[in-house]
C-alpha cells in the first residue's frame, strides 16, 4: 500500500513538473521516441496487405508537423493507397533507372512528398524533414517504412505532371523530394549497420 501511495505522488511530481517546463510528454515518452528514432530502418520486403486507413492518415499527421522555414509549409504529402496508381508510379521509377523490378519493394502504400519551390528558399529542407517524419512515425506505429528516390524526376514526366494536374496540384510549381513506402515488413526486420566513426565532433 505505502509502496503504491510513493509511486503515485512520484508520478504526480513527475506531470507536475513536465507541465511547468511546458512539455506534454514525460519519461516514458521519452524513452520510446528514442527506441523509435533508434530503431527505424529501411524495410525492403513487405506483404500486400494494406494498413487501416487511420493509421496512414496519422503517419501524414506526423508529416504535416514537421519544421518548415519560417513556417511556410511549403511541402504537400499524396497518399498513395489506389493500387493503380501506386503501380503506375512504381513503372514511373523504375523507368528512371531504366530497371523493370518495383522499385518499392511490393509495398501496397505510397507517401509521395513535394515541396512548392516557390513558397519558401528552404523548400528541399522542410520536404526532407516531412520524410523524416513520416518515416519515423510509420514505425513508431509498427509500420515497415524506406525512402524511395526519384520523386524529382518521376513527377518532371509527362505522365507524372498529368497525376499532379489530376490533383489540382501546380506542376510548374512543385517538384519531387521522396516517396516514403509503407506497409507490413516481410520476413525478417534489417538490423542498424554501424556508425560510422567520427560521426560526431564535440566543442565543448
Ligand atoms: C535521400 C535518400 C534516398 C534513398 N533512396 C533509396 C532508394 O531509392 N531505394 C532504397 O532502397 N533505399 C533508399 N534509401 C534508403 C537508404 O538506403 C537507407 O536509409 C540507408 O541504407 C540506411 O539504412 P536504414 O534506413 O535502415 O538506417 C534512401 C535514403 C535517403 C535518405
Amino acid at each position: 500500500m505505502l509502496v503504491t501511495i510513493v509511486m503515485l505522488m512520484a508520478s504526480c511530481v513527475s506531470i507536475v513538473n513536465n507541465e511547468n517546463s511546458g512539455e506534454n510528454k514525460n519519461e516514458t515518452t521519452m524513452n520510446t521516441t528514442m527506441n523509435d528514432l533508434l530503431t527505424r530502418r529501411s524495410v525492403r520486403s513487405y506483404t500486400d496487405e494494406v494498413p487501416p486507413i487511420e493509421v496512414i492518415e496519422e503517419i501524414c499527421k506526423a508529416g504535416t508537423y514537421a519544421p518548415t522555414g519560417m513556417n511556410k509549409q511549403a511541402p504537400i504529402i499524396i497518399a498513395v493507397t489506389n493500387r493503380e496508381v501506386r503501380d503506375k508510379m512504381s513503372k514511373l521509377n523504375a523507368d528512371v533507372l531504366g530497371m523493370d523490378n518495383d522499385p518499392f519493394y511490393g509495398a501496397p502504400v505510397v507517401l509521395v512528398v513535394l515541396a512548392d519551390t516557390t513558397a519558401a528558399f528552404t523548400w528541399k529542407e522542410d520536404g526532407s524533414l516531412v520524410m523524416g517524419n513520416l518515416l519515423n512515425a510509420a514505425h513508431a506505429k509498427g509500420l515497415g517504412s524506406c525512402w524511395i528516390h526519384r520523386a524529382k524526376e518521376v513527377f518532371e514526366t509527362e505522365e507524372g505532371k498529368a497525376i499532379l494536374r489530376d490533383l489540382g496540384i501546380d506542376d510548374t510549381k512543385y517538384v519531387g523530394i521522396g516517396n516514403c513506402i509503407l506497409g507490413y515488413t516481410a520476413g525478417d526486420y534489417p538490423e542498424a549497420r554501424p556508425r560510422k566513426e567520427n560521426y560526431v565532433y564535440w566543442i565543448k
